[in-house]
């Protein structure tokens, strides 16, 4: 990975080759960090903007809250400084890592008093899964227990739940994996959530298990007032999965991908239409090629 000349960390911009953690950080023994995952885009006037970058910050502070991690800059200080490490970086397409975790000084499972990180890193990334439909695996881990861990908080230790799965999928020759639920209901991708449309009907499943994406929420609202269709969130089975019209991915890394088969069983009659018009309108948006969404992008 071409990871961007600078960083920013703990309140300052520094060349990225000069930052480096201890060995004795919590997060990297214990998984006790959350972050965020935020694309920019190329906007369509030429300029660059990062999408809904407010709402990832909201998140980054909620899911902080859950490991009673309190992050010590403002939401409105973490946009700021984003923008300008984008221009430091030259960077107008790019993905945007934004993590905070307990650091060192500290061993032991209780994280209070270790030395708080904040940092942010960019790098460019183009697709993450595909441009064209995907054939997806049901992975045989079952996504986390929500009484085991808060599923709608972005913390680093929950993602080796995500990483068991992706390596299963590929070892399988699948490009990603699905995820069921503790009761055999879908959930989501490792780092994607899903749709599915039946008889005009878009349908996701219901949060619980799921992290309820940036992306879900703008598709949900992209749908409604360019399509009229409204979604419904509920729970969803594998056999509706395979029983479904289309099916697709939603995720800031995924962007909109479509699925072309679940576990070898080929979708609908494979025209995507529902899918493939929902795929090119968000990618208008983000560039911000649509006037009534443009208060979603942040322009550098
Ligand atoms: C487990 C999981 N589900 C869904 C998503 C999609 O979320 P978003 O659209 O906010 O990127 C992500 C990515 O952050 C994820 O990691």
């Amino acid at each position: 990975m071409d990871l961007g000349a600078y960083v920013w960390r703990n309140g300052k911009f520094v060349k990225s080759e000069d930052a480096h953690i201890s060995l004795v950080n919590h997060a990297l023994h214990y998984g006790s960090g959350v972050f965020e995952g935020v694309r920019s885009y190329q906007t369509v006037d030429g300029g660059s903007a990062i999408f809904r970058l407010k709402d990832h910050y909201e998140r980054l502070f909620y899911s902080a809250s859950i490991l009673e991690l309190e992050i010590p800059y403002t939401i409105e200080e973490l946009m700021e400084v984003t923008m300008e490490l984008l221009r430091k970086n030259n960077l107008s397409a790019g993905y945007i890592r934004p993590v905070a975790m307990f650091g060192e000084n500290k061993m032991g499972l209780n994280p209070k008093g270790a030395v708080l990180e904040v940092f942010i890193a960019v790098w460019p990334w183009g697709k993450y899964l595909s441009d064209k439909p995907i054939r997806v695996g049901i992975s045989p881990w079952i996504r986390i227990h929500p009484k085991s861990l808060q599923c709608d908080a972005k913390v680093t230790g929950h993602y080796v739940n995500s990483i068991l799965s992706n390596l299963w999928a590929v070892r399988n020759n699948y490009k990603e994996a699905l995820i069921l639920d503790f009761e055999g209901n879908v959930a989501e991708g490792p780092g994607e959530n899903l749709f599915i449309i039946k008889d005009g009907k878009l349908l996701t499943p219901k949060p619980g298990s799921i992290l309820p994406g940036i992306t879900r929420n703008s598709i949900m609202q992209i749908a409604k007032k360019e399509l009229g269709i409204e979604t419904i969130e509920k729970t969803i089975t594998k056999e509706e999965v395979f029983a479904a019209d289309e099916v697709f991915f939603t995720g800031t890394a995924a962007e909109v991908t479509i699925i072309e088969s679940v576990d070898g069983k080929k979708i609908g009659d494979q025209k995507n239409e529902v899918s493939e018009k929902l795929k090119t309108i968000y990618d208008e948006v983000v560039r911000g090629g649509k006037d009534q969404y443009k208060d979603w992008l942040s322009y550098l």
